[in-house]
C-alpha cells in the first residue's frame, strides 16, 4: 500500500434545500468523521472539507415551495445543516459555501480551462421548455415517471426512488413543476464534456488499478456504466440561479450543478488556506494545528501525487464522484484523482425508503431536539448499522437495545465498575501493579492488538468492523473483571486487587483515545473522569497511560438507559409526521355508519359495458354513457369527464347501481351510477371486474 504525504477527505455537499436526516449522515458524513478523526490521531495530514451545495433546481423549486427567494432558502439551510453537522461532532477543517464568490470564481476556471483547451463540445439539442412559465426545465424543474422502477415523481435528473441517474428525456409522462403542465421541445445550445473520449483511461484507472481496492458496491456500479458506453454530458443549464457561464453568447446559461458542486471541495481547501493565512477565519474551523500555512497550499492537496483524495458519499453520487468529476479533474491534466470514493447503500426506516419529502425520516435537527445529550447515541447506532455493503436499517427498538445492551450495559458499566472500585478501594487514586498473574498478561496482550486490529478496519473503510472493535475493547475490560472478580478478591488481597483495578484502568484509558473517533462527546467526559489529556492513537495498546498514584476525577455514568416510553413517543411521532405530509393518507376518509346484510343486498350492483360515450355540453365534468346492462340499455350520467376522454370508455366494462332511482341532470336523466375509488389524491379510477365478464353479471 503507497504510503502518501497528506489526505484530503470529502464528505458530499448537502443540498442546502431542506434539513438534511440520519440516512444522509449513515451514508457519508458519520464514516467520513470517523476516518478523519482517525487520520488526525494517528499524526497523519489531513484535511477534512465539507460545505453546502447551493447551485442546481433543488434550491429555486424550493424556493417557490416555500414562498420565498432561492437566497433565503440556502442561508436558511446552510446556517441548519452546519449547526446539526457540529452537535453531532462532525469535525470538519472547512464548511464552505458554493454561494462564495470564491467557488465562483474556481468552477469558471475550471470551465474556461477545458473550454480553452477545446474540450468542451458545443451542441444545439431539443430540450423541455415550459411554455407558461417560459423557462426551460432543467434537473429539478422536470418530474415524471421513473422508466427504471416507474416512481411516479422522479425528477429529470435523479430518481429519489431507485437512485438511479436520468436524463429528463427518459422521463415518462413528463411534466413542469412550475405550471404543472407537460412540456413542449425547444432547441438550445450547451457546452459538453465527451464523457466517451475517457472511456479508455476509467477502464485502466478503475477497472484495472482500483479492481482489489473499491468497494464491490462503487466498482460494479463504475463498471456497468464504463460496460454500457458513455454519452457527451451537458456541463451548462438554461437557469437563472447558479454559476454564469463566463463565455459571450451565453447569457442566461449557468453551469451545470453537478459541474460546480464537486469543485466545491476545491473551493473550500481554497478558502481554508486563504483564511488561515489571512488569520480571518470565516469557514474555516481547523481541527488540529496546521502550523504556519501559505494562501497556495490548498494547491498540494489537490495537485500533488503525495496526496492521497478519498471522497465520501452516498450511493447516488458515485456516478458523478467516480467518472464525471474524475474526468474534469483528468481533463484539465494538474489534478490528482480520487484514490478511493468508499460509498455507502442506503439506509431505510422501520421497514420503509427514508424520505424527507414523504415524511418519512428522522431529520438530524428533530433527533436533536429530542435526544440533545445523545450524540453519540445516535452516532453509535449509525455506525453499527452502516449501509457499507447493502442497504441497511434504522429502527427506533434496534436505537434502544444498542443504547440500552451496548453503550450502557459494556462500554458504560466497565468504565463505571473500574472507577467506582477505584474510588472504593483506593482513594479514587491508580493503584500499583504487583506481579502479573497469566490472566493479567493475557489481556494486556490483547489491549495491545486491538487498537491495530480497529485502526486496519477504519483504512480499510470497514466502519462497522472498527465499531464492533471498540465495544471489543469495552468487552474485554468486562470479561476480565468478571474473571479475576476484584470486589471478592480486596478483603483477604488488597494488593492483587490494585494489580487488577491497575489494568482495568489502563483499559479504561485506552477506550478514551480509541473510542474519540466513534464516540468523541463520551470519550471527552471520560477524560474528564480519568483526568486525563486526550491521547493520540500512537499510545492506544499501551497498558501504562496512567501513572501509578494518579488522582482520577469524579466518575459519572457515560450513558443511560433509554426507556420504552421513549422508543413509544418517537414512533408515534413518525408515524404522525408521515400522515400529516402524505396528502393521500390525510383525504381517507373515516369510515361510515355500519349497515346491515339486507340494507346492502338492496343493491342491484351488476357489470355494465360502454356502448358509447359523449361529453356534455356545458359541463367539464360528465360524459353521457350509454350502457348495455344486460337487461336493458340505458343512459348514465357520470362525473369523470376529467379522467376519462369519451374516446377511451368505449368497450369498456363498468360496475353500475342499477336500481338507483333515476336523476334528472341538465335536462337528461340518468339511469344508474357508474361506481369508481378514489385515492384521496384527487384521481378518480373506474372499478371493473380482473377478467371480461358478460354484461348483467351480479355484484354481490
Ligand atoms: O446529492 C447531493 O446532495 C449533492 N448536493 C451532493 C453534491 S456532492 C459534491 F459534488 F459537491
Ligand atoms: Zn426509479
Amino acid at each position: 500500500m503507497k504510503n502518501f504525504k497528506r489526505y484530503t477527505v470529502t464528505a458530499a455537499l448537502p443540498y442546502a434545500n431542506g434539513p438534511k436526516h440520519i440516512g444522509h449522515l449513515a451514508g457519508a458524513y458519520i464514516p467520513a468523521d470517523v476516518y478523519t478523526r482517525y487520520l488526525r490521531s494517528a499524526g497523519r495530514d489531513v484535511l477534512f472539507v465539507g460545505g453546502s451545495d447551493e447551485h442546481g433546481t433543488a434550491i429555486p423549486n424550493q424556493a417557490l415551495k416555500e414562498n420565498t427567494t432561492p437566497q433565503a432558502i440556502i442561508d436558511k439551510y446552510h446556517a441548519l445543516i452546519y449547526d446539526c453537522f457540529k452537535k453531532l461532532g462532525i469535525a470538519f477543517d472547512v464548511y464552505h459555501r458554493t454561494s462564495e464568490q470564491l467557488h465562483h470564481q474556481t468552477s469558471q476556471e475550471m470551465f474556461l480551462d477545458l473550454y480553452n483547451k477545446g474540450l468542451l463540445t458545443e451542441e444545439v439539442s431539443e430540450q423541455y421548455y415550459d411554455e407558461e412559465a417560459q423557462v426551460f426545465l432543467a434537473d429539478r424543474y422536470i418530474v415524471g415517471t421513473c422508466p427504471r422502477c416507474g416512481f411516479p415523481n422522479a425528477y429529470g435528473d435523479q430518481c429519489e426512488n431507485c437512485g438511479s441517474t436520468l436524463s429528463p428525456r427518459e422521463l415518462i409522462n413528463p411534466r413542469s413543476t412550475l405550471s404543472g403542465k407537460a412540456p413542449a421541445l425547444r432547441e438550445t445550445k450547451h457546452w459538453y464534456l465527451p464523457l466517451q473520449q475517457y472511456e479508455g483511461w476509467l477502464k485502466e484507472w478503475i477497472l484495472k488499478d482500483h479492481a482489489g481496492d473499491w468497494k464491490a458496491n462503487v466498482y460494479g456500479q463504475c463498471k456497468s456504466w464504463i460496460e454500457a458506453g458513455l454519452q457527451p454530458r451537458a456541463m451548462t443549464r438554461d437557469l437563472d440561479w447558479g454559476i454564469r457561464v463566463p463565455l459571450p453568447g451565453a447569457e442566461g446559461k449557468v453551469l451545470y450543478v453537478w459541474f460546480d458542486a464537486p469543485i466545491g471541495y476545491v473551493s473550500a481547501t481554497r478558502a481554508f488556506y486563504e483564511e488561515m493565512s489571512s488569520g480571518k477565519l470565516k469557514y474555516a474551523q481547523p481541527q488540529r494545528d496546521f502550523g504556519k500555512v501559505k494562501a497556495d497550499d490548498w494547491q498540494a492537496r489537490w495537485k500533488d501525487p503525495e496526496t492521497k483524495l478519498v471522497h465520501f458519499i452516498g450511493k447516488d453520487n458515485i456516478v458523478f464522484h467516480c467518472i464525471i468529476f474524475p474526468i474534469m479533474l483528468k481533463a484539465h491534466g494538474e489534478f490528482i484523482v480520487p484514490d478511493n470514493v468508499p460509498a455507502n447503500e442506503f439506509m431505510n426506516l422501520e421497514g420503509d425508503k427514508m424520505s424527507t419529502s414523504r415524511g418519512w425520516s428522522i431529520e438530524m435537527h428533530e433527533y436533536l431536539e429530542d435526544f440533545p445529550d445523545k450524540p453519540d447515541v445516535l452516532r453509535y447506532c449509525l455506525l453499527a448499522n452502516l449501509p457499507e455493503t447493502k442497504d441497511s436499517e434504522f429502527t427506533w427498538k434496534d436505537f434502544q437495545a444498542r443504547n440500552n445492551n451496548e453503550l450502557v450495559a459494556i462500554l458504560g458499566n466497565f468504565v463505571n465498575r473500574a472507577l467506582v472500585l477505584t474510588q472504593k478501594y483506593f482513594d479514587n487514586k491508580v493503584p500499583e501493579r504487583g506481579p502479573l498473574e497469566d490472566v493479567d498478561k493475557a489481556v494486556i496482550g490483547e489491549l495491545k492488538a486491538l487498537p491495530e486490529r480497529i485502526a486496519a478496519s477504519i483504512e480499510g473503510y470497514r466502519f462497522r468492523e472498527a465499531t464492533a472493535g471498540l465495544m471489543d475493547l469495552a468487552r474485554l475490560g468486562n470479561k476480565y473483571l468478571a474473571e479475576t472478580e476484584p470486589w471478592k478478591v480486596f478483603k483477604s488481597d488488597p494488593a492483587r486487587v490494585g494489580t487488577i483495578l491497575n489494568i482495568a484502568l489502563q483499559i479504561a484509558a485506552n477506550l478514551a483515545i480509541v473510542g474519540e473517533v466513534f464516540l468523541p462527546f463520551s470519550m471527552k467526559k471520560l477524560n474528564t473522569m480519568l483526568k486525563t489529556e486526550s491521547k493520540t492513537w500512537k499510545y492506544a495498546g499501551s497498558d501504562i497511560l496512567l501513572a501509578e498514584g494518579h488522582l482520577l476525577g469524579d466518575s459519572q455514568l457515560l450513558f443511560d438507559k433509554i426507556e420504552d416510553d421513549v422508543i413509544a413517543r418517537q414512533l408515534k411521532k413518525l408515524h404522525d409526521k408521515r400522515n400529516a405530509m402524505d396528502p393521500i393518507r390525510t383525504a381517507i376518509k373515516p369510515l361510515k355508519p355500519e349497515i346491515t346484510i339486507d340494507e346492502f343486498s338492496k343493491l342491484d350492483i351488476r357489470i355494465g359495458k360502454v356502448l358509447s360515450a359523449e361529453k356534455m355540453e356545458k359541463s367539464n365534468k360528465l360524459l353521457k354513457l350509454t350502457i348495455d346492462t344486460g337487461v336493458d340499455k340505458r343512459v348514465v350520467l357520470s362525473g369523470i369527464a376529467q379522467h376519462y376522454t369519451p374516446e377511451e370508455m368505449v368497450g369498456k366494462q363498468v360496475t353500475l347501481i342499477a336500481n338507483l332511482a333515476p336523476r334528472k341532470m341538465m335536462g337528461i336523466e340518468s339511469q344508474g351510477m357508474v361506481l369508481m375509488a378514489e385515492d384521496g389524491g384527487g384521481k378518480l379510477k373506474l372499478l371493473q371486474p380482473s377478467e371480461l365478464l358478460n354484461p348483467g353479471s351480479i355484484v354481490s
